[in-house]
């Protein structure tokens, strides 16, 4: 949530901070604004997207080889060009930008009024701004030591850069509990909430970590201190292989579209090195030093958020249905209180695409506290959860940049297959001969998923045309086709705003079917032979309601042909297996849709990506 950028060279700061908002537009896009610093202090400041920025910044003054951007998801204060970072200080002398909340804002902005400070907007981070200001002035400190001492003084999470109009030859930056990038180029440095605004200046980064700050300044370069202000003696500088290509939409309308149809690379990196379908192994490097304890474990607690939560369901049916470890999947904003239970004989893994959701970090370090062995399951490289863990693996599928999960949402089950498929084998739960059956069929999934994407898409856009008009919409499934339906629900819901539910099959009796009549698309996910039986049946009580039935279905399958109102055929896999294809359809169903109601598919009103607030 938010997006910031900051640059200190020789270049132009201001094509860069542009550039870089752009990519980090997926954080948040409610307002975005760009301070430059050439003598004089620049704020140019705007609600809505970029673009509406750059229209209104149209041929003002954008010199000046120092500064810092801004894209805005609001937490305090609408979202308008007031509240819209950068923020000056008082005296205009300081400017922020900030990511976080600053919890204690209203005690400290209460302290600066008695000190005569005013305020212009409604934002915790413009407080924020004023402290370092007054701190500054009171012992005339240079102003990365206001910085920390100010830091010092908040509860709360943040990820900040300042300049001081007095000192242009040096940037600040500091962060707790919220991401912060430094790019180290020829004479020159980027900060910025992730790597996407770098990449294609330098491939040279340093993650800071909670609590510390980073001073760049032209003459000395790179320093970074602790809120102590001990140097932080050789800051680690990571090489980062990212391609422009894979934060760049390369012909496609929406990120979204071209993340779905990447599925069957994304899932095929991901079992790279892990999976050998000819020499009949699968393995897991993250697990090596950990098995033992895994494989005997007590509980596999598994906390996550939205989509990653439904990853993490999935994982339920894999990890028990194979290995026999019991499981329990938590929301991580409700796990971390309610006081739960645990021991150092369980073991907790976060999922987390981002590797930065607050709730989930928050619940990781409270299984830390009590004694567990934590592992992340996390896609972006060097996130704050991947650091956090005690071992982990990344499921390599990229920047996700449409704010709708879905490659990611693959990449996770893959994961989690390979994951119940290595304790299944070494708990010996599972037959060799089963053994060898799975890791013939995880090989065949990239080849399904491109056959799911092909063969079904004319398909859904009929099926589209005729649900975008619905006002709700019901999903169903059942056993490892449950989490599918809460996940194509989601989807909906998120990127096309018509109301939708998620819900076991057979539960629709308890109360949904109350709602069915000849408007409500009914979703059905009946790709699971287990239960292709019952959900038949929940299918004609469906269809005795008038109810439209769009069901999912193994190719082939002419019972449900003769019943359902629509059917999506995808081929068929093994039952553990059926949510990496059966998602496929979701994921159209709910883009399709959205284009069709017009809907901004990759920045969905009121969301952001990475939601780095609790
Ligand atoms: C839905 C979606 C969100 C995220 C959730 C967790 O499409 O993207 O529900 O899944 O905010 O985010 P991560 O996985 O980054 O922890």
């Amino acid at each position: 949530m938010c997006g910031i950028v900051g640059y200190i060279g020789n270049r132009q700061a201001y094509p860069i901070l542009i550039k870089g908002l752009r990519r980090l537009e997926y954080r948040g896009y409610d307002s975005a604004g760009v301070a430059l610093l050439n003598g004089a202090l620049n704020v140019y400041k705007k609600k809505g997207k970029v673009n509406d920025l750059v229209n209104f910044i149209g041929d003002k003054n954008i010199k000046g080889n120092l500064g810092i951007g801004h894209t805005r998801w609001a937490t305090h204060g609408a979202p308008d060009d007031i509240n819209a970072h950068p923020h000056f200080s008082g005296s205009e002398r300081l400017v922020i930008i900030h990511n976080g909340i600053i919890e204690n804002y209203a005690t400290i902005k209460s302290w600066l009024e008695t000190k005569g400070h005013t305020f212009t907007s409604e934002t915790d981070t413009e407080v924020l701004i004023c402290l370092i200001e007054q701190i500054q002035k009171e012992g005339d400190l240079p102003i990365e030591d206001a910085v920390r001492i100010a830091l010092t003084k908040v509860v709360g999470a943040y990820a900040i850069v300042v300049i001081d109009r007095l000192d242009p030859n040096k940037m600040v930056a500091a962060r707790k509990s919220s991401p912060l990038v430094v790019g180290i180029g020829e004479e020159e440095f980027f900060v910025a909430s992730d790597a996407t605004p770098i990449v294609e200046y330098t491939n040279q980064v340093v993650y800071l970590d909670d609590n510390e700050i980073a001073i760049v300044s032209r003459e000395n370069g790179l320093k970074v201190v602790n809120i102590q202000n001990e140097e932080v003696k050789i800051p680690i500088v990571h090489e980062i292989d990212m391609k422009i290509e894979a934060i760049e939409k390369g012909g496609y309308e929406y990120f979204m579209h071209k993340e779905i149809y990447e599925q069957p690379k994304t899932i095929d990196d991901c079992m790279r090195g892990r999976l050998s379908v000819q020499e009949g192994w699968a393995r897991l490097g993250g697990l090596a030093q950990y098995k033992n304890k895994i494989c005997n474990a007590d509980r596999i607690i598994i906390v996550a958020c939205g989509t990653s939560w439904h990853a993490g369901l999935i994982a339920e049916y894999l990890i028990e249905d194979l290995a026999r470890i019991p499981v329990e999947v938590e929301y991580a904003s409700e796990f971390r209180y309610r006081n739960p239970i645990i021991s150092e004989r369980d073991v907790v893994l976060a999922i987390s695409q981002s590797g930065e959701t607050a709730d989930t970090l928050a619940a990781l370090e409270l299984a830390k506290k009590m004694g567990a062995l934590t592992y992340g399951i996390c896609n972006v490289v060097g996130s704050s959860i991947a650091r956090a863990t005690d071992a982990g693996s990344y499921i390599h599928a990229g920047p996700e940049i449409g704010v709708a999960s879905t490659k990611a949402f693959t990449g996770q089950v893959t994961l989690l297959s390979l994951m119940a498929l290595v304790l299944a084998n070494e708990r010996g739960t599972i037959s060799s001969t089963q053994y060898q059956e799975y890791i013939t069929e995880l090989g065949q999934i990239p080849e399904k998923v491109n056959k799911a994407l092909t063969s079904s898409d004319d398909e859904i856009r009929i099926i589209s045309e005729k649900m975008k008009n619905a006002d709700n919409a019901l999903y169903l499934g059942r056993g490892y086709n449950f989490p599918v339906a809460l996940e194509g629900a989601l989807k909906l819901k998120e990127i096309s705003y018509i109301h939708a539910e998620g819900y076991p099959a057979a539960e629709m009796k308890h109360g949904p079917i109350a709602l069915i009549d000849e408007n409500m698309p009914v979703v059905v996910i009946a790709t699971n032979p287990s239960a292709h039986e019952k959900i038949m049946s929940n299918v004609q009580e469906v269809k005795a309601r008038k109810g439209v039935v769009i069901a999912v279905v193994n190719e082939g399958d002419s019972e449900m042909k003769k019943i359902a109102d629509y059917i999506i055929e995808i081929p068929s896999t093994l039952e553990p297996f059926t949510p990496l294809i059966s998602v496929i359809p979701m994921q159209l169903l709910s883009y399709h849709i959205a284009v069709m109601r017009g809907c901004n598919v990759d920045q969905p009103r009121n969301l952001a990506k990475s939601v780095t607030v609790e």
